[in-house]
């Protein structure tokens, strides 16, 4: 692993705030502090910031009830505001490349070059085809700088900015290993955002993020049973149950038809990988995010794909150390710790790879 500190893991979802601090010990990696601070509704829409009064205090609060004093943090952006894709170029060295690289993403990316960052993965050299394939990644300038601002306000260090599926991936790797000679799909279905990310022969082949996920099953129970987003809320995680009117559906029912159009969207998307990578079949998914923690969603995205399906573990190598972390918390929140989890595991001296 890099050099140097770890940085706090600082995960501005839609729905919450979640914020984590490992330790490498000998042993590997240890939980020693870990936070959560639901976010007012609408605090960011579509990937954006509306409300950066309501996120600053809900990342401070996390950090303090979290007791986490350190500043130099890792935050994660997704969904609208990035663009990941595999690209084939000539090979050449890494000075090339980086001259290079803006003149290939501006082939790639539909926005204009000078409104996004761009950075990249080599992902595998082909000398003897002359080429070399990267991973191209660009992120919008301004969705960038408004959480860069956000932190900044939150009196938070960011050394570090990555991207939600890749941080799931870090940790996924750390907890298991990647096997090379398997695909499979880690997906993150949060409270606005899906995000697909496909692993393919050691390396992510195929990203793509869907709008629509948890919130889309309470706006559903809402409207369907008439009740608040709050108490449609408990409804769906199963604390209460409202009694339905007279002929409408049970929470079940709609619990159960939302998942089911978005795991036909997720296997759209596997469907198209499938047809368009060569690589004959998908042989794992795994869950995260909280709304993994439906078992309808996983039941409904077994079904469609005919593919194994299991809630992904965050803590599977991570131990826990000291009384600062609530045991209940990191029960009932595993999944959506992982983006955390994972930034977590970022250093203050980390060179490029
Ligand atoms: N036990 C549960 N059962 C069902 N849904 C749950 C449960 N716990 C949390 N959720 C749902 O998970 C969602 C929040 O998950 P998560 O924290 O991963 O999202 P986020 O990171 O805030 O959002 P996004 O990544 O989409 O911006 C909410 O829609 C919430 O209702
Ligand atoms: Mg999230």
């Amino acid at each position: 692993m890099a050099e140097g500190k770890n940085l706090i893991g600082v995960d501005i979802g839609s729905s919450a705030i979640k914020v984590c601090q490992l330790k490498e010990g000998r042993k590997g990696l240890s939980l020693v502090r870990a936070g959560f601070c639901p976010l007012p509704a609408q605090s960011i829409v579509d990937g954006h910031v509306m409300n950066a009064g309501a996120i600053v205090a809900a990342i401070n609060r996390a950090l303090a009830d979290a007791k986490i004093k350190q500043r130099e943090v890792a935050l994660s952006i997704s969904g609208q505001a990035v663009i990941i894709r595999k690209i084939t170029v000539p090979l050449m060295t890494a000075a090339e490349l980086d001259e290079q690289i803006q003149w290939e993403a501006e082939q790639h990316i539909p926005f204009d070059i000078k409104d996004v960052h761009v950075d990249y993965e080599v992902l595998r050299r082909r000398p003897e085809a002359g080429q070399m394939d990267l991973l191209l990644v660009a992120a919008k300038r301004e969705e960038v700088n408004d959480y860069l601002e956000v932190a900044r306000q939150a009196k938070l260090k960011p050394l570090v900015l990555d991207i939600d599926a890749f941080t799931v991936q870090n940790l996924f790797e750390y907890g298991r290993g990647i096997p090379p000679d398997q695909t499979f799909a880690i997906i993150n279905v949060g409270a606005t955002l899906t995000s697909i990310n496909i692993v393919s022969r050691g390396a992510s082949a195929f990203t793509r993020d869907i709008p629509n996920a948890g919130n889309y099953v309470t706006e559903q129970i809402q409207k369907q049973l008439g009740v608040s987003f709050e108490a449609a809320e408990e409804a769906k995680c199963g604390s209460a149950a409202p009694q339905p009117a007279f002929g409408a559906p049970s929470v079940q029912t709609i619990v159960e038809t939302v998942c089911d159009s978005i795991a036909s969207e997720i296997q759209r998307s596997l469907d198209f990988f499938l047809a368009t990578s060569g690589e004959p079949e998908m042989h794992r998914i795994h869950l995260t995010g909280g709304t993994s923690s439906l078992p309808a969603l996983r039941a409904a995205i077994a079904r469609r794909s005919r593919v194994p399906v299991d809630a992904l573990e965050p803590m599977e190598r991570i131990a826990v150390e000291g009384k600062e972390v609530n045991p209940d918390m990191l029960r009932t929140r595993a999944s959506q710790l992982c983006v955390a989890l994972g930034l977590a595991m970022r250093k203050d001296r980390e060179k490029r790879a």
